[in-house]
């Protein structure tokens, strides 16, 4: 059984993707999440966290994350809409424990308004992306992707949802991997 620890910064609908695969679908008996941190106590994330009985703390300051972090036997850190780059000394402290999910077929893409990006540089189609956290911005090894094409009426909003509905498989297919992978170590 993987303890995970998922760290958020707004809506949180990748962590509530997350629990409903572990209540109820590929993740039942595989996975589970011990805390919930936030770095703003406004994070919508945390109302969903609360009423599914998850731990929670608020975690303004990176120092605030590792003191959080360091009460919990913590397996994976999951990065789901965490809004914050980590310090170097961080990501080398959690190194190959540490993943991020991106809304775009990384390496292309990174950083912000993605969706904008992918419109205008015309591309057919887009994605998203699960990859190991490293010391730069969405440039970690990447360890799976989903694609969906790109229509031609798309806006930026409708082409997000598009691609949330993706990231909402994919990131529990990539923790039952790797729950998979340790359990068998
Ligand atoms: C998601 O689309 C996630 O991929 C993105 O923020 C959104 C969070 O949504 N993350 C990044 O852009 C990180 N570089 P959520 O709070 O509903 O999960």
């Amino acid at each position: 059984m993987l303890n995970l620890a998922v760290l958020i910064s707004g809506r949180g609908s990748n962590l509530q993707a997350l629990q409903k695969n572990i209540e109820s679908g590929i993740l039942q008996g595989k996975a589970q999440i011990a805390v919930v941190l936030a770095n703003k106590a406004t994070a919508a994330g945390l109302t969903f966290a609360r009423e599914h009985g998850l731990q929670t703390m608020v975690c303004p300051a990176e120092k605030d994350v590792l003191a959080g972090l360091a009460k919990q036997q913590i397996d994976l850190i999951c990065l789901a809409g965490y809004m914050r780059l980590l310090s170097a000394d961080f990501v080398n402290q959690y190194k190959g424990k540490l993943i991020n999910i991106h809304p775009t077929l990384l390496p292309k893409y990174p950083g912000l308004h993605v969706h904008e990006k992918v419109l205008a540089a015309g591309e057919k189609e887009s994605g998203c992306t699960v990859h190991y956290v490293d010391t730069g911005a969405d440039t970690g090894q990447i360890i799976a992707q989903r694609k969906v094409p790109v229509l031609p009426d798309d806006t930026p909003e409708t082409l997000a949802a598009r691609v949330l509905e993706q990231e909402h498989v994919l990131y529990s297919q990539v923790i039952l991997q790797i729950a998979n992978a340790v359990s068998v170590l």
